[in-house]
């Protein structure tokens, strides 16, 4: 049966292409969806790919996946330096979850330094720009085999 991936997109990312530029770039979260689903059927996987402006329905979103994912790709965006629900949400499911930043956090404010989601997850891929979400998922792909076959 085709593995179901949950690419999860948190605050503020639906303006993407609009949104600071500078930092951001000019592609869209349409493109970047398109990107996914690319790389997705390359690898046999099936994605769903979701964003919100909403912690809750980001926690919602993970328990979810929980029953029927078998990872989550995350951009948890500004929540990744504040959210202790989505860190408990990630603990709670045990799904591997590849967290992924456009811009890479380290190099801006330091309060963009901590992420809550960091220490639950597989890997973190930041400063990439777009190209970050592809690596996710390769990277989620390549854990997933390398899990069924232990
Ligand atoms: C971001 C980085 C976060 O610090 C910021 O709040 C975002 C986007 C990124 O993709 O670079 O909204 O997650």
């Amino acid at each position: 049966m085709t593995q179901v991936i949950y690419v999860l997109n948190g605050p503020n990312l639906n303006l993407l292409g609009q949104r600071e530029p500078g930092i951001y770039g000019a592609t869209t979260l349409e493109d970047i969806k398109a990107l996914c689903l690319s790389k997705a059927e390359e690898l046999g996987l099936s994605i769903e790919f979701l964003q919100s402006n909403h912690e809750g329905q980001l926690v919602d979103w993970i328990q979810e996946a929980g029953q029927r994912a078998a990872g989550i790709v995350f951009n948890p965006a500004a929540y990744s330096h504040t959210s202790v629900a989505l860190q408990d949400a990630i603990r709670a499911v045990q799904l591997p979850v590849m967290e992924v930043h456009l811009s890479n956090i380290h190099a801006r404010e330091s309060f963009r330094h901590h992420s809550f989601i960091a220490p639950v997850a597989k890997g973190v891929i930041c400063g990439l720009g777009p190209y970050g979400y592809v690596v996710a998922i390769e990277a989620l792909a390549n854990y997933l085999k390398q899990a069924a076959k232990a």
